[in-house]
């Protein structure tokens, strides 16, 4: 089932609207502590999401695990929620992914919206139907892919978020602006042309954010996500395409985590997709002075993540233990040329730890 997404004008007049179209019986609302304070007032004017039955849960990533979800459920339950009702998801990725996965499963599947308050939410988490928990450890271990109805996109809940939260988000839009016209088939018939995607993102100044420019980046940088899921929605091929800056990206965030500096998963996935470029320059001739071109930009917008050649086994390890392995070799996603992408590939430690060398010396602190 195809997902409409909304590019909110007034996201009251939007939400009426949608809730106008689709019968349900019963109303549920979920937010976290912060989107039920800060951004649940904005829907407000709409007399349903006063009467709908809200769920509140605490916020954070170490929070989308299986005892949140088993509130959600009972809640559910007790409240009356029968395979007709249908659930909103206000709130960032973690709450629509977990959102998401509690309407997928609970009585076999009940609809849901989601309505994302954050960039990276909007940009990738709530668009694109995977939805899941973190279990034992691992991150999305347990989940679902289950389309929202309906995702509703308004930037005006961006227009809170600090410079490290939106850079987050940036970063996924930068990768979709490298894949843009690249599904090997029809992209680009579809969007901007790629090179100008690709330039308006690396040129857009953080420093005097136009959030109109903003929006109207972020919505060609979701019609590219969309126009990949939707020839392969369960991620058996061109999905992922998605994938990439992802593999060093994981790799970045888990040491960072481990080395008590976390860093945000959206700037792991800049330094991540550098890094991957750089394997599609020594492995597919991908154009240096791009290549170069990002490096700066992603050096200059995200700073650095620093460390020595002592951690290269370490980071390897982690790669190998990415979700995204395939009969025991590390999976990447590269590019030949923007939107020219090579999915399934995969590289020697030799060529990781050269690519981990590039990544020192042109962030400086070889
Ligand atoms: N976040 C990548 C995807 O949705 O496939």
């Amino acid at each position: 089932m195809k997902q409409q997404i909304v590019r909110c004008t007034q996201i009251e007049k939007d939400l009426a609207q949608i809730l106008r179209e689709w019968s349900y019986d019963g109303l549920f609302l979920l937010t976290d502590e912060n989107t039920h304070k800060l951004c649940l007032p904005l829907l407000e004017p709409v007399p349903e999401i006063r009467l709908a039955k809200s769920i509140i849960i605490p916020a954070g990533d170490e929070h989308k695990n299986i005892q949140t979800l088993s509130n959600v459920w009972e809640f559910l339950s007790q409240n009356g929620a029968n395979r007709k009702s249908l659930l909103m998801n206000l709130g960032g990725g973690m709450l629509t992914d977990l959102g998401g996965f509690a309407a997928a499963t609970f009585k076999r599947g009940i609809r849901f919206i989601n309505i994302p308050t954050t960039l990276l939410g909007a940009v990738d988490a709530a668009v694109g139907g995977k939805t899941g928990i973190n279990f034992k450890g691992l991150k999305n271990e347990i989940g679902a892919f289950a389309p929202a109805l309906a995702v509703l996109i308004d930037s005006n809940f961006f227009k809170t978020l600090d410079h490290t939260n939106l850079l987050s988000g940036y970063a996924e839009m930068l990768k979709h602006a490298l894949l843009c016209g690249g599904d090997g088939r029809d992209v680009a018939r579809h969007v901007s042309t790629p090179d100008n995607q690709l330039n308006e993102i690396l040129r857009f100044d953080f420093e005097k954010i136009d959030y109109q420019k903003l929006n109207d980046l972020l919505f060609e940088s979701v019609k590219v996500k969309e126009r990949i899921v939707e020839q392969d929605p369960t991620e058996q091929g061109i999905r992922k395409a998605l994938n990439l800056g992802h593999t060093f990206g994981h790799a970045f965030e888990s040491l960072s985590y481990e080395i008590n500096r976390p860093v945000p998963h959206g700037y792991a996935v800049a330094w991540g997709t550098v890094c991957e470029l750089y394997l599609s320059f020594i492995k597919w001739g991908f154009d240096k002075n791009c290549l170069l071109k990002i490096t700066r930009f992603v050096k200059e917008n995200y700073g650095t993540f620093a460390f020595d050649c002592s951690q290269y086994q370490h980071l390897y390890e982690l790669m190998q233990h990415d979700k995204k392995n395939e009969s025991g070799l590390i999976n990447f996603t590269l590019l030949k040329a923007i939107g020219e992408i090579e999915i399934n590939q995969t590289a020697s430690q030799r060529e990781i730890d050269e690519t981990l060398d590039f990544y020192r010396e042109y962030f400086g602190f070889q």
